[in-house]
């Protein structure tokens, strides 16, 4: 059992508590919050033995082996680095940072400290991704995927009124892309690799961020292309098209049900398991194991995928001259 702490008092803090306390892998011991009244109500209604309003005193906390960052975007990489210099496991929100530049210094404080750093992204630890990444082959030669996550943000009706919620601010590192995009785009970059090329094409919003934009993934004879969007709704599936036949995915996160269609007969089979409703206990449970058994070569796989996805974010922002405040 990993004794571990939370950072940010949202409701995917008490969500990830939850799928810990499912896993029964994760056993939470201390709670962040910048407010002493949110952190003792965090605490009591979890019964978390302790809570904090220092940040770096809870890194120093002996008790605590691991730490889950859900703050916002732009100060993942300070309180990340906190942590990591008082050898502390990381288990940090998507989009972990800001830049590659923030992320290959993390992975660096992490090595020299002996502790592991994770970006929590729930899809690619589920039980139908494992499904869909061992039988794409069956699809034959893969021509084209559409992967979109297109999610009307109630926080988007705020914009409108004239307010910059985090999530559309460039001051704390928002938009579609880094959003909502990272989850199709870690599929693709799981079930395809690195792309030869990447082009993205936004809508920009008065601050300065991306409200929506198309992604394309141009890979050998195969082109991905990534819809997203916090200002419109969608109930497009992700299809992934073969020329033997084609996945239907339901969704990009959490991967719900998956469809196998044959190009000639028509013929459809479900190949996708029922998954827990709480998804994000895959995510405890994989990244627990790999702390307690200190599985390298599926530790360097996550951090290979998070180190392309945020390249690839990375150049896609850079195409577009969408600036984080952090990198002014
Ligand atoms: N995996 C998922 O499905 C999922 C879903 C939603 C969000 N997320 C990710 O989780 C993270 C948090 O998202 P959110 O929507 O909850 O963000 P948020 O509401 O902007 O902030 C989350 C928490 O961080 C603290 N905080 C707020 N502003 C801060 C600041 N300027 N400096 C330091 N701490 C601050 C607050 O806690 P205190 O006031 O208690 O300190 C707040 O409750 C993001 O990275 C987001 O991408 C992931």
């Amino acid at each position: 059992m990993i004794k571990f702490g939370t950072v940010g008092t949202g409701w995917i803090t008490e969500s990830f508590i939850q799928a810990a306390k499912l896993s029964a892998q994760l056993q939470l011991v201390g709670v962040y919050s910048r407010t002493e009244d949110k952190a003792k109500q965090l605490a009591n209604t979890y019964q978390a033995p302790q809570y904090f309003t220092d940040l770096s005193e809870m890194a120093k906390c002996p008790e605590i082996e691991a730490v889950y960052i859900a703050s916002p975007n732009s100060v993942h990489f300070e309180q990340t680095l906190v942590f990591l210099k008082n050898k502390k496991h990381v288990i940090c929100e998507k989009p972990i940072f800001s830049n590659l530049a923030e992320l290959e210094e993390a992975y660096r404080v992490a090595e020299e400290n002996g502790v592991y750093l994770f970006e929590a992204i729930r899809n690619v630890h589920t039980p139908n991704f494992q499904i869909l990444k061992e039988r794409l082959h069956i699809a034959g030669p893969l021509r084209s995927a559409v992967l979109p996550y297109i999610q009307y943000s109630s926080r988007y009706d705020l914009f409108l009124q004239g307010e910059e919620p985090n999530i559309f601010s460039a001051k704390y590192s928002g938009g579609a892309l880094v959003d909502l995009g990272v989850y199709p785009l870690y599929l693709a970059v799981g079930l395809f690799g690195e792309p030869n090329t990447v082009f993205y094409h936004p809508v920009i919003l008065r601050s300065g961020v991306d409200g929506s934009g198309t992604l394309v993934l141009k890979y050998d004879h195969f082109v991905c292309t990534i819809l997203c969007s916090k200002t419109s709704h969608s109930e497009l599936p992700c299809e992934i098209h073969g020329e033997k036949g084609t996945f239907i995915l339901e969704d990009a996160a959490p991967i719900s049900e998956i469809k196998l269609v044959d190009s000639h007969s028509k013929e459809t089979q479900i190949l996708s398991v029922e998954q827990e409703e709480q998804n994000m206990v895959y995510e405890c449970r994989n990244i627990a194991k790999i702390i307690e058994t200190g599985n390298v070569p599926e530790y360097e796989k996550y951090k290979k995928w998070s180190i392309i996805v945020l390249r690839i974010t990375e150049e896609a922002r850079k195409q577009n001259n969408i600036i984080f405040e952090t990198e002014k």
